[in-house]
C-alpha cells in the first residue's frame, strides 16, 4: 500500500522513441545477428522503456531514497550491530591494486594482497585470543559452520565418534542451532537463569561423553557478559567436549577480553558487525574463524603462511576441512577490515567497546520509566527491552518498531531473543553522538505516550514512509520483483 502518492515507474516515464544514449555506428554490420542467435529466442518486439538519461537516474535516485541506511541515519539494530562504514575503509579499497586484483594471479605478483590477509589474520587471532585464523568464511554463519566443521573433525581424528550433542543456550542466535543441526548434530538446549546468563545447574546435568561442544555468544544476545565461563569452560572440557564461541558480540569486549582466554577453542567474528564493513543483504561479507593450536591441521585450505618475508599459499593440508568459499573469501572486506583496524590501532579498538557499552546503557537508563528491561542492572552493547508494558494498551512491539520509522530511525530487532516477551532489542553502536541517541530516547517515551493516549496512532503507523505495513512473510516467500503494466 502506498501511503504517499506513488511515483511513476521507468516502464510509465517511456515514450516511444525517447533516448538516453547514442551508440556509435556499428562497424561490424556483416554480421546478421540472425545468424549468431538460434531463431526461436530471437524476438522484434523488446518492450523495453525508452527514456533518457535524466529519466533514468531520477528513477534509481528516487528508489534509493526509498531506502534506510546507515548513511541516511540511526540503525540501532540489536545483535545486528549496524555500525557506520568509515569512507577512509571505501578508499582504501578501491585502490587499484586490490580492485583490479585477480584470484588467479601468480603469487611472485601478489605478494601486497597476501601480505594484507596473512596480516589480518594475525591481528584478528590476537585480539581474539586465538593462534590463527582463516579469512575464508563469507559471513557469521559460514563460520559457524566452519568452525563446527572442525569441531567434528576433531573428535573423528582422535576417533570419538560417540559424541552426537551440542549444547545450545536458548537466547542463542537461531543460526547457532541451524549450524550444529547442519553438521549433523543433535541439539540441547540449556535455559538461561533469572539473570539471563547460562544456567550452570541445569548445564551440569547435560554434559557427558556424548557432548561435542558448546556453542556460546559472549556477551550473549540480551547484552550480558557470561561471568561464569570459566566455570563453563572447565565443565566442558572436562568431559571431552570443545567450547565454540559466537563472537557476533566482540563490540562490547574489543581489546578488553578475549575469548580464548575465557577458555574458548574455536570463534567466528563478523567482519561487519565488529570491523564496520558493510554489512547488507547477508553478503558479501567475511566470518573469520580463529582456533587454538591443536585445531589448526583441520583449517580450510589454503593457508597462507610465510617466510623470510615471503608468501605462499599452501594447499598441502591433509587434513583440512576443505575450502568453504571459492579463492580466499571476500577480498575487498577484508582490506576494509585491516583499513579500519590499522586507523583506530589498538587504543581506538578499546575506545569503540568503551563507547559501544556507554551508549547502550544511556539509552537503556533513560528509557527504564516508560519500557520494562527483564533481565541484568546494566548492559553490554546492547540491551532487550520488553513492550510488555504497552502490550496493555494494545500496542506490541511490532506496532512500535513501525511507529519508529515515522520518528527518521530504522526499528530496532524485535522478538528476538525469543525468552523476552514483546522483544526489542537495541543496539546504538559506538558511533552515534549524544544528540542523535537523545532524539531516538525522546520518540521512544513520545511513543510510549502514544501507546496510552492515542494507541491508533501506533498500530496504524507508518504514516510517512513510502510504503506502510507489508505482509513480511508473503513478501519473503513470495517475493514478487517484476513490473506489471497498469490494468493487467
Ligand atoms: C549472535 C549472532 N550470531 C550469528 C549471527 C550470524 O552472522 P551473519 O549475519 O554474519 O551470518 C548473527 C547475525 O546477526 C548474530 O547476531
Amino acid at each position: 500500500m502506498f501511503v504517499n502518492k506513488p511515483e511513476p515507474l521507468i516502464f510509465e516515464l517511456s515514450a516511444p522513441d525517447r533516448k538516453g544514449v547514442l551508440l556509435p555506428i556499428s562497424d561490424v554490420s556483416e554480421i546478421d545477428t540472425n545468424d549468431l542467435l538460434p531463431e526461436d529466442i530471437l524476438r522484434n518486439d523488446l518492450p523495453l522503456p525508452e527514456v533518457s538519461e535524466v529519466d533514468v537516474v531520477r528513477h534509481f535516485v528516487q528508489l534509493s531514497q526509498k531506502n534506510f541506511s546507515i548513511d541516511t541515519g540511526l540503525y540501532p539494530l540489536g545483535s545486528c550491530t549496524m555500525k557506520y562504514n568509515p569512507k577512509i575503509n571505501e578508499r582504501i579499497a578501491r585502490l587499484p591494486g586490490f580492485e583490479a586484483i585477480h584470484p588467479l594471479q601468480p603469487e611472485d605478483t601478489c605478494q601486497g594482497a597476501l601480505e594484507l590477509m596473512y596480516t589480518l589474520s594475525v591481528i584478528l587471532a590476537e585480539i581474539g585470543g586465538m593462534d590463527a585464523v582463516t579469512l575464508q568464511p563469507a559471513a557469521g554463519a559460514l563460520g559457524e559452520l566452519t568452525g563446527m566443521l572442525m569441531i567434528r573433525a576433531y573428535h573423528e581424528r582422535v576417533g570419538d565418534r560417540s559424541r552426537q550433542m551440542v549444547i545450545i543456550p536458548d537466547s542463542a542466535h537461531g543460526t547457532n542451532p541451524a549450524t550444529a543441526a547442519r553438521c549433523g548434530y543433535q541439539i540441547s538446549r540449556v535455559p538461561s537463569n533469572e539473570r539471563g546468563t547460562v544456567d550452570t545447574a541445569k548445564l551440569k546435568e547435560l554434559i557427558g561423553p556424548h557432548v561435542a561442544a558448546i556453542m556460546l555468544t559472549n556477551p550473549n544476545t540480551l547484552g550480558l557478559f557470561e561471568d561464569e565461563i570459566l566455570e563453563i569452560s572447565d565443565m566442558i572440557h572436562g568431559c571431552g567436549a570443545l567450547m565454540y564461541c559466537d563472537g557476533a558480540n566482540m563490540n562490547a569486549i574489543l581489546g578488553k577480553a578475549r575469548p580464548g582466554d575465557m577458555g574458548f577453542d574455536v570463534m567466528h567474528f563478523n567482519l561487519h558487525k565488529t570491523f564496520s564493513t558493510p554489512h547488507g543483504g547477508g553478503g558479501p561479507g567475511a566470518g573469520p574463524v580463529g582456533v587454538k593450536e591443536f585445531l589448526k591441521p583441520f583449517l580450510p585450505a589454503p593457508v597462507i603462511e610465510e617466510t623470510d618475508g615471503y608468501y605462499k599459499l599452501n594447499y598441502d593440508k591433509p587434513q583440512s576441512i576443505g575450502r568453504v568459499h571459492s579463492f580466499y573469501g571476500n577480498f575487498n572486506i577484508l582490506v576494509r577490515a585491516l583499513a579500519y583496524i590499522l586507523s583506530l590501532g589498538p587504543d581506538g579498538l578499546k575506545a569503540v567497546s568503551e563507547t559501544a557499552v556507554l551508549n547502550a546503557n544511556y539509552v537503556r537508563n533513560r528509557l527504564l520509566n516508560a519500557y520494562d528491561v527483564p533481565y541484568g542492572s546494566q548492559c553490554m552493547h546492547e540491551f532487550v527491552a520488553s513492550a510488555r508494558r504497552q502490550k496493555a494498551h494494545g500496542v506490541r512491539a511490532l506496532d512500535i518498531a513501525k511507529r519508529i520509522i515515522d520518528y527518521g530511525f530504522h526499528p530496532p530487532t524485535i522478538y528476538f531473543p525469543l525468552i523476552v516477551e514483546e522483544a526489542l532489542m537495541i543496539e546504538p553502536v559506538e558511533t552515534e553522538s549524544l544528540e542523535t541517541l537523545n532524539a531516538f530516547i525522546d520518540a521512544l517515551l513520545q511513543i510510549d505516550k502514544e501507546s496510552i493516549g492515542d494507541p491508533d496512532i501506533v498500530k496504524n503507523a507508518p504514516h510517512e514512509a513510502s510504503v506502510g505495513r507489508l505482509d513480511e512473510a508473503l513478501a519473503a516467500r513470495r517475493l514478487d520483483v517484476r513490473w506489471t503494466p497498469p490494468g493487467d
